[in-house]
């Protein structure tokens, strides 16, 4: 229980939204706030513009800048906040949902306008597999948006869960005036283009008092009355625990560009957003108290540049003190390894550090040592669960163009797939390799990265499957039956765990019906 002061301090989480939500611009105010950054403007947005989708450039300068802003870290009052960015484009979520597993809690981003999109439903099924505790901040206020309530129970019906607004908005668009602060009782009222200052903040004791018609004017002094009996009735006080538990949404309501509404959400989230967690490891829930040092790595960072060919490990340490120089233990590899040059993330800049607490992100040089999921520790064999891959959804068959390069394309293939850029699949029975990605995009990467990095040339096939399942049963001599019927579905991972490769979804469910005693898993996690 050395650390706990230095524990307690700190909150790791991931801002996440549909693309355009305003995700960039948050975390942009966010660290204004925290004093990170001094001007609007300097967080890069790591978006792929949407005309470019296969302009290697672009991926190039997308890589670099994801780099650099992958983790942001800043001080807020007398808190440390390690924020994780996410990739924005849909081609890289599965980036995303493995930064997902070394957050202890997410802001998600919904426009008001258009509400919940496709990347909000699919990134909140991946908290809600870890029950990850969520804020929702719901932005845009400044423009027409759909009805406060409506858009509350189709955030509420689409992302099932349970919302509880801590803000109020007094109208949207271009009669959008503030928001009232149902926790501390105060009305913000909103300027178009102006940060929201001290004399913008008015204190309001009593909902009946003529402050509220002299501020707002007299019909939405009466509607907002309105709407906070209604909302207080209906939802009463925050239950933080319910919270925790990742039941209850707390929901701000706001303008990132007009930094309007997030001062609300910031002091909330480092109220009751919760600390480093305790976490699943193979053996036991590992204490996030306990003395010893340990951690995983979600997210390796190639450079792309031939002449540098090093790479990057992201670790969430989870227990203990990271430390320059020290002997750690690498799970997998059995082996002893320390770090001359781990470095943090301040805004910005990498600096080479001393020593890293549970919820910080660290950065390790690497030569090829690591793999997502890779655990370190002080000695212990174990490793952290819930850092699953998930299926991938379009599928190409690898055809080597160069028979004397072969070496250097499995090499390649191999190297690649351990960086979490794709999947890579064996065709049961036989040699076909097969990748997989969520995006076409990933494709290109990989093609660009083979020929780049590793000289190979290799012709990617579109093959007609949609999903992998990652197939299992308690009776070995069903399964075995199964994978020679189905043999041409039929792969194995990297780890040699059967895949079965599904067409469609009538695929499945019929190979589902037909097969009860085979058990189809989305994620890899169930070999852990
Ligand atoms: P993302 O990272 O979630 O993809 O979104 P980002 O912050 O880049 O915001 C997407 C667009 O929405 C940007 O405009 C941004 O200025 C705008 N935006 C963000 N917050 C608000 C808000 O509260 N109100 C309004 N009206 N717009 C907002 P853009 O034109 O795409 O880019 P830019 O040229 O303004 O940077």
């Amino acid at each position: 229980m050395k650390y706990t002061s230095e524990i307690n301090k700190r909150k790791t989480f991931a801002i996440i939204s549909h693309p355009d939500a305003g995700k960039t611009t948050l975390t942009e105010k966010l660290l204004l706030f925290g004093g990170a950054i001094q001007t609007a403007g300097a967080v890069k947005s790591n978006k792929i513009k949407k005309h470019a989708t296969s302009d290697f450039m672009e991926i190039e300068r997308q890589r670099g800048i994801s780099v650099a802003t992958s983790v942001m870290s800043f001080a807020y009052e007398e808190h440390l906040i390690n924020l994780l960015d996410t990739p924005g484009h849909k081609d890289f979520a599965e980036d995303t949902y493995r930064t997902l597993t070394a957050v202890d809690s997410v802001i998600l981003v919904v426009d008001s306008v258009n509400g919940v999109e496709e990347q909000t439903r699919r990134l909140m099924e991946v908290c809600r597999m870890r029950d990850t505790p969520v804020i929702v901040f719901i932005n845009k206020l400044d423009r027409d948006g759909k009805n406060r309530y409506d858009l509350l129970e189709e955030i509420e019906k689409e992302l099932n869960i349970q919302l509880h607004p801590m803000t109020w908005p007094i109208n949207s668009g271009k009669e959008f005036k503030g928001v009232y602060n149902l926790y501390n009782k105060s009305l913000v009222l909103f300027t178009p283009n102006t940060k929201a200052a001290d004399e913008d903040v008015v204190k309001i004791s009593d909902l009946n008092s003529d402050l509220l018609e002299e501020k707002l004017g007299s019909r939405d002094a009466e509607t907002l009355r309105e709407d906070v009996e209604l909302v207080d009735g209906v939802y009463g006080e925050l239950n933080t625990e319910n919270y925790l538990s990742a039941k209850v949404a707390p929901v701000f309501f706001g303008s990132a560009v007009n930094n309007f509404g997030v001062k609300e959400m910031l002091d909330t989230f480092v109220r009751i957003a919760p600390p480093p967690q305790s976490r699943d490891t193979s053996v036991r829930v590992l204490d996030v108290n306990q003395d010893k040092f340990s951690g995983f790595v979600f997210k390796i960072h190639a450079n792309l540049d031939p002449k540098h060919r090093d790479r990057i490990a992201f670790l969430r340490v989870c227990s203990g003190r990271f430390e320059r120089n020290k002997y750690f233990h690498h799970v997998r590899l059995d082996k002893e390894m320390r770090f001359s040059n781990p470095y943090t993330f301040l805004a910005r800049d990498k600096d080479v550090i001393e020593e890293a607490y549970p919820g910080d992100v660290i950065g390790l040089f690497d030569t090829g040592n690591f793999k997502i999921g890779d655990t370190l520790t002080e000695g212990e064999d174990f490793y952290f669960t819930g850092i699953p891959s998930f299926s991938p959804e379009i599928f190409k068959e690898v055809i080597n163009k160069d028979p004397m390069k072969t070496k250097q394309l499995e090499k390649g293939l191999l190297q690649l797939t351990d960086e979490g850029v794709a999947q890579l699949f064996t065709q049961f029975g036989g040699n076909k390799k097969i990748i997989g990605c969520v995006g076409e995009l990933q494709f290109e990467v990989i093609q660009y990265r083979l020929l780049q990095e590793y000289g190979a040339s290799a012709q990617l096939n579109s093959l007609p499957f949609y999903k992998a399942c990652w197939i299992t049963s308690n009776d070995p001599k069903k399964l075995l039956e199964f994978t020679r019927f189905k043999q041409a579905n039929i792969a194995e991972d990297k780890d040699g765990h059967l895949v079965y490769l599904a067409q469609s979804e009538w695929f499945l469910n019929t190979e589902r019906i037909n097969n009860p005693d085979i058990e189809f898993h989305f994620t890899s996690e169930i070999h852990k």
